[in-house]
């Protein structure tokens, strides 16, 4: 921790994993350097997405304006432990952006995640039915016993508590493969803690970060639940 911030209180705290309501550029470094061991997290995707969910078409924070892009992943870096891994999810209508502001702070672009959803989307020249993520490597982090395939199937939560949900159990083999046993998992856009929920299944810790306190509330709910039985990593 550093002497100058002041440690957030903990919107949620329990059995490992903590849950920050705030804005990650400002909670964020209040975590001490080299501190988390796996970086999992979907950033916005500078769309402007305004979906229908939940009878409302609520926007996305950050959605529309990159100023957070090179400040949030400058503190990522600074709190990932060297030789690790960060996955982020990203807008592929702005990859440039994303990939320059991740190699302008160091991170190697190691390889790149395409999954395959069992829902198509409304589109004009395709019909979007997939997503993508990078794994990116702060030094050189230890080559995984078994790879992941690349491609990753997307089955739909029947649950929703967020319109931009990721399943869980897309999430889990990210966290099996590329945290270290025991090791601690980050999302600073964690809206409703798919991350968190995918690495407490698994038996690690696990700290979340969300600016809009309605998700908040979600991800705790979902948080709360118990593991009945711990999964294997593989
Ligand atoms: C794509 S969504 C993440 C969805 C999440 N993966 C899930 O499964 O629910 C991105 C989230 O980041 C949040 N967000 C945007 N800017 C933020 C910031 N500066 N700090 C923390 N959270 C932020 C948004 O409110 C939104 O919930």
């Amino acid at each position: 921790m550093s002497s100058a911030q002041v440690t957030p209180t903990p919107f949620y705290q329990h059995a490992g994993i903590t849950v920050y309501h705030g804005d990650c550029r400002q909670v964020l470094p209040c975590l001490s350097s080299a501190s988390v061991d796996f970086v999992l997290t979907d950033p916005p995707y500078l769309v402007g997405y305004r979906g229908r969910w939940d009878g409302d078409r609520r926007g996305i924070a950050g959605d529309a304006d990159p100023s957070w892009l090179v400040p949030a992943f400058a503190e990522i870096w600074r709190v990932l432990k060297d030789d690790s891994f960060c996955i982020s999810f990203y807008g592929w209508p702005h990859s440039d952006l994303f990939v320059g502001a991740w190699k302008e702070l160091g991170f190697r672009l190691v390889s790149h995640l395409v999954f395959v959803k069992n829902v198509w989307g409304l589109g004009r020249f395709t019909r979007g039915q997939h997503e993508v993520a990078f794994l990116l490597a702060k030094g050189q982090p230890p080559v995984p016993a078994r790879a992941l395939s690349d491609t990753i199937e997307w089955q739909r939560e029947a649950d929703a508590f967020h319109p931009n949900q990721k399943p869980v159990v897309a999430l889990r083999p990210l966290i099996a493969t590329y945290a270290p046993e025991a090791g601690t998992v980050l999302d600073p856009f964690m809206g409703s803690g798919s991350t968190l929920r995918a690495a407490k299944d698994l038996g690690l810790a696990a700290v979340g970060i969300e600016v809009d306190g309605r998700y908040c509330i979600g991800a705790v709910g979902r948080l709360a639940q118990e593991v009945l039985f711990r999964l294997p990593r593989e």
